[in-house]
């Protein structure tokens, strides 16, 4: 696929097989703890069922960060100030991007995707919400540093990260997302970024396992994709959804988890489970406001406000691109 700019985004086989998938896929399967990382969730069919799991009663992010940005908006958009270009790291929420957009005075709104239709669709919706704002939508993957459009080039820059997608990433994986986000937005940046907190473990096992079977759909859903885009065989009716909580790393692991010993083959490739063992398909970490602040620090980012929804579920920081300097 190539993007209006030219940029090599999905690099496919001839027969139409997206080979960056294919690698993380073959690879991960070949680990001793078998493991797939989250982002290959969201093809049509995960994006939807992310959708509505974001409905769900026992999932509560989606609404406390929207609580938190329509209840604290006079002060986050005092803090902010006005004629900042937005940066969303995302195609962006049909809800929360509005509710930003409209506390702070924008002078431009950049939503960078690497799913290049989902980006076209919901940047057209919303320059219909703003007429008067100038859209620029980037096609491009944002664990890398992005070349921005020329037109908000001398605008000062907001990033906004929200849903706690940073959770998804160990330490080190994000630890370089701050960074390369730092080095996309420039001097004199502020980040504006969602961070799920430490809470009681049924409260997080639940939004994690509902009741409907929701998210269950969800992560089988991964199995569904590698069956049809990588020619697998995986027997989707052994193998059942399980969220843990990891205390260690304080994080909601997804695993599908086999009921039984089973073989199969993706891609040519031969594969075998033992009864119990798993395939590790998500993290998804929480935070406390120190180790919130603690990881944005490592990547570059000085806390400047935090607020979190009354019932204490879920941080929104906002944060400020640090100056370089040698320690202490
Ligand atoms: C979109 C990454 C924030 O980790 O809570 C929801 C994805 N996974 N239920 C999260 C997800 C299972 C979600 N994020």
């Amino acid at each position: 696929m190539t993007s209006a700019k030219g940029l090599r985004l999905v690099e496919r086989d001839a027969s139409g097989v997206d080979l960056a998938f294919r690698a993380d896929v073959l690879a991960g399967l070949a680990e001793p703890q078998k493991a797939i990382p989250a982002r290959w969730f969201y093809d049509d069919a995960g994006s939807a069922l992310f959708e509505d799991i974001t409905q769900l009663g026992e999932y509560y992010p989606t609404r406390a960060e929207t609580e938190i940005l329509s209840t604290r908006s006079a002060e986050i958009a005092e803090l902010i100030g006005e004629g900042r270009a937005v940066v969303e790291f995302g195609s962006g929420s049909s809800v929360k991007t509005p509710l930003l957009l409209s506390a702070i005075q924008p002078s431009a709104y950049v939503p960078l995707d690497i799913a290049g239709d989902f980006l076209r669709a919901s940047a057209a919706a919303l320059s219909e919400k703003f007429p008067g704002l100038p859209v620029w939508p980037v096609e491009a993957d944002f664990m890398r540093r992005v070349e921005l459009p020329a037109e908000v080039a001398n605008l000062p820059k907001l990033g906004f990260f929200p849903g706690s997608t940073i959770g998804n990433m160990i330490a080190r994986t994000a630890t370089d997302l701050l960074r390369s986000m730092k080095d996309t937005l420039g001097e004199g940046a502020l980040l504006l970024i969602g961070m799920d907190l430490v809470k009681d473990e049924a409260v997080l096992l639940a939004a994690y396992d509902d009741a409907d079977g929701v998210t269950a759909r969800f992560n089988l859903n991964l199995a569904t994709r590698i069956n049809r885009e990588l020619a697998g065989d995986i027997p989707l009716e052994k193998l059942r959804h399980e969220a843990r909580w990891n205390d260690t790393f304080a994080r909601i692991e997804m695993h599908l988890v086999a009921t039984d010993d089973i073989a199969f083959t993706v891609g040519g490739e031969h594969y075998t489970m033992r009864e119990g063992e798993s395939i590790h398909t998500e993290n998804s970490h929480k935070f406390t406001k120190r180790s919130s602040q603690l990881l944005l620090a490592a990547g570059g980012w000085e806390p400047r406000g935090r607020w979190t929804d009354e019932a204490r579920q879920f941080s929104l920081v906002l944060a400020e691109a640090a100056r370089p300097r040698s320690a202490p």
